[in-house]
């Protein structure tokens, strides 16, 4: 969580950073700011703000920063030590002024070195971790070192995780370094930049690299390059991917529902690449992986959902033995010899889904949208989604993928064991590749439903969401969007555990959403829970549906993937109708890189 830029540049530098800033608001937006230098200056100087990146920007409208500054750094915050305030927010400084520093991650042994610090006379202003590197920078800095050899110095005695980009009033570069927290360089023709999240980087720079695991970056007029044992090295360089006009909204209210929109047409484009290899069961093999015996999945959220998806399948259609671990639950002893992991994350930077890595020494695929994550850099092989930035913090565009991703791996696992004759094997690939037309259907439809719905249901409290077998993860899925996007609370539960409890939540008007499966038979619970004058929302096939978004009663292998149109389009219309900020819920964050 949170978000660093950093950047050199002899032009436009404040507006590049603000710019960077929004790009990456969805890692947290507590509070934000930023530092620069302007040649000769003696001290730093920062703007800071509580609240969002506008705010920030609303404040600089006030009190701009001087004009012709070259090096700058800035933050966006998602608190995790010290409340949310204009002290507690990045860049932070030293006593003073001279040093200031933004921080991802969390210091663990901050506590410690603060006393000491106040010992020796620093006053520490914040209560925040990072506050605490500012301080020892200046003390090396005093002491003689240059800016690279005084952070360098301050990491050692550091404890937890880092993403850091420190600048110094007397010294013509940034200092980057990273431990467990990613940080990625950048170059372009107008000058050179840094944050923590390549999209930040779109339209100022072309390549970038990422820095490992102690690296210590100079970012100035050139970019020098260090290893953990200070000597120079190059990483390897990637071009930027996506392009400026994919990070915005679009014709769309939000990012939110723009990535709802587009996620039909990426559907189509994976079926288009993934499919071929599905019929001749040669996804592994692309992958240049064998077809695993035992497959753990791994993932958080939205990812675990979609992974319970692959995992069906594949128990299903190839025999393959699996279970899907939430990350952070991940206990070593569970583990079996021989097994894959298959780490489910859309931005390849969460931190239970790493941690638990840790104790997952086996062959590792990583199914992910950002192919230079962490996790990616970590696993034996990739599975790219390749579904464009996805800005708005709730997932919906990487769910869809994610479910067609272990589609595909299970079908093809399937193939590849002899386990499906020919003959359902196209049957499967043909209702396969009709699943984009169905998802871009039922959009269309759900769209045009949500309005009435949002505004029937935008004074209810909560939610219970129903389903059985395969339709289950979605309805789960449903669920955890209509909560972080509404902050309405929503619990789903398989139909036949009604009536072990949750039913006492049922009252007259309370919504029940029914996500329907084509054969699974959910009419006993629908008749229990209008008994009681539950508001029943059905999402499924035929007359009286509230989205009738299945073209057929029969389910699919992969169960009501088009359902999640409808459970995704409502739960965003009901936001907006309830005046939430539907691409930045509250308390939330994109990337989740702190366990
Ligand atoms: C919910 C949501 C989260 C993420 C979870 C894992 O809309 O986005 O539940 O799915 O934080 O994130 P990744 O997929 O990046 O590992």
């Amino acid at each position: 969580m949170c978000g660093i830029l950093a950047g050199r540049r002899t032009r436009d530098l404040v507006d590049v950073v603000l710019s960077g800033l929004r790009a990456l608001e969805y890692r947290g937006y507590d509070s934000a700011g930023v530092a620069v230098l302007t040649p000769g200056s003696e001290l730093v100087d920062r703007r800071r703000s509580t609240g969002r990146l506008a705010d920030l920007e609303f404040r600089l409208l006030a009190d701009p920063l001087p004009p012709g500054a070259v090096l700058g750094i800035g933050h966006t915050r998602w608190a995790t030590h010290g409340g949310i305030s204009e002290g507690n927010a990045h860049p932070h400084c030293d006593c003073t002024g001279r040093v200031a520093v933004v921080h991802n991650g969390i210091v663990t042994n901050a506590a410690e070195i603060a006393s000491l610090l106040v010992t020796r006379g620093h006053r520490l202003t914040s209560g925040v971790d990072s506050e605490v590197v500012a301080h020892l920078v200046k003390e090396e800095l005093d002491l003689g070192w240059d800016l690279a050899a005084a952070v360098r110095i301050t990491t050692r005695r550091l404890e937890g995780s880092w993403a850091l980009a420190v600048l110094a009033a007397g010294h013509d570069s940034v200092v980057l370094t990273a431990r467990n927290s990613p940080l990625v360089v950048g170059t372009g023709q107008e000058g050179n930049a840094a944050a923590s999240d390549p999209v930040a980087l779109v339209g100022t720079c072309e390549e970038v690299s990422f820095l490992d695991d102690d690296d210590l970056v100079e970012l100035g007029e050139d970019v020098r390059w260090f290893d953990h044992h200070d000597l120079a090295v190059q990483r390897a360089t990637t071009r930027l991917r996506w392009r400026p006009e994919q990070t915005g909204t679009g014709a769309h209210a939000d990012r939110t529902a723009r990535e709802i929109d587009e996620q039909a047409d990426h559907a189509a484009e994976l079926v288009r690449t993934w499919v071929p290899s599905v019929r001749s069961g040669r996804v592994w093999d692309q992958l240049a992986l064998p077809v695993p015996e035992r497959v753990r999945f791994l993932a958080c959220g939205s990812s675990r959902h979609a992974a319970e998806v692959g995992a069906r399948v594949l128990r299903r259609l190839a025999g393959t033995p699996c279970e899907v671990t939430v990350a952070s639950e991940h206990d070593p002893a569970d583990q079996v010899p021989g097994e894959l992991t298959v780490a489910v994350s859309q931005s390849g930077e969460t931190a239970d889904v790493l941690r638990a890595l840790d104790a997952l020494p086996g062959p590792l695929l990583a199914v992910t949208n950002s192919p230079t994550s962490s996790l990616a850099r970590r696993a034996d092989a990739v599975f790219d989604l390749g579904v464009g930035p996805e800005l708005g913090v709730a997932a919906t565009k990487t769910f869809t993928a994610q479910v067609l991703a272990g589609v595909f791996l299970a079908l093809s696992s399937a193939v590849a064991r002899g386990r499906l004759p020919r003959s359902s094997t196209a049957e499967l690939l043909d209702e396969l590749s009709a699943t984009p037309e169905a998802l871009h259907r039922a959009g269309r439809l759900a769209l045009h439903r949500a309005d009435e719905l949002a505004e029937r249901l935008a004074p209810q409290p909560g939610f219970l969401f129903v389903a059985r077998g395969a339709a289950l993860p979605y309805a789960a899925e449903g669920a955890l969007k209509l909560e972080e996007l509404t902050y309405r609370w929503a619990q789903c539960h398989p139909a036949g555990e009604f009536k072990h409890g949750p039913l006492a939540l049922v009252e007259p008007g309370t919504p029940v959403v029914v996500v329907e499966d084509g054969a699974a038979a959910l009419d006993t619970i629908v008749h229990e829970v209008s008994a009681r004058g539950a508001d029943v929302l059905r999402v499924g096939w035929g007359e009286g549906c509230a989205f009738g978004v299945l073209d057929r009663p029969e389910p699919h292998a992969w169960g009501p993937l088009e359902s999640i149109a409808a459970l995704q389009h409502l739960a965003r219309t009901l936001a907006a109708r309830l005046g939430r900020d539907v691409d930045r819920p509250r308390n939330l964050a994109k990337s989740v890189t702190v366990v």
